[in-house]
């Protein structure tokens, strides 16, 4: 079973997620492994992490299509070159159209910020501090046409503390999403 990433920036899940798959054995305990690394970004930091790591990886940027249809066109074709039977959304940060949502239909995932349904979209932490929240956190949820609402996999909530900032809540959740993410693509694997 081949896991294709996705992402944008860092890759910190995404790294998260390939320690666990070469920590816990996954192609040899669940015959999976991460078949590509794909970013919207040519300068995503995650790429040279996957490079690194010899798994392939390539880049369709957005900037060079006309129109959200054409995007998701041209990522479709790169996503199934692996045949996936699994799409990992982390830290990508771009709407996906309904059309490319329904093809991957009940085997693509992604990570949002915050304990959904609470604080769907950007800038999740400083909304959290700004409702005056004693809670954050993380969720992992499949991923459906309307953004950050589907069902969902794993939750992890922190602790939102005096002082704290959204730099500060940030790193405190993150910790966290290097948790809950890799856990809940080996048990979805496990299903598929
Ligand atoms: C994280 O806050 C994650 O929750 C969100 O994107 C941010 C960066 O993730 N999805 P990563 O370090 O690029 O995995």
């Amino acid at each position: 079973k081949n896991i294709v990433i996705l992402i944008s920036g860092t890759g910190s899940n995404m790294a998260a997620i390939m320690r666990a798959a070469e920590r816990e054995r996954w192609p040899e305990r669940l015959g999976a492994r991460v078949a590509a690394v794909i970013s919207n970004r040519p300068d995503a930091q995650g790429l040279q992490v996957a490079n690194e790591a010899g798994i392939a990886t390539s880049v369709v940027d957005h900037k060079a299509y006309e129109g959200r249809e054409a995007f998701d066109a041209a990522l479709r074709t790169a996503i199934d070159a692996h045949a996936p039977a699994l799409v990992v959304l982390a830290g990508f940060m771009r709407i996906l159209t309904p059309a490319f949502v329904e093809h991957y239909a009940g085997r693509m995932i992604n990570i949002h910020p915050s304990l959904l349904p609470a604080f769907p979209g950007l800038h999740t932490h400083q909304r959290a501090i700004d409702a005056g929240c004693r809670v954050a956190g993380v969720t992992v949820h499949m991923v459906t046409a309307e953004l950050d609402h589907g069902p969902i996999l794993a939750q992890a909530a922190v602790p939102v503390l005096d002082g704290d900032t959204s730099d500060t809540l940030a790193a405190r959740v993150l910790a966290h999403e290097h948790v809950i993410y890799p856990r809940a693509v080996a048990s979805l694997l496990k299903k598929l």
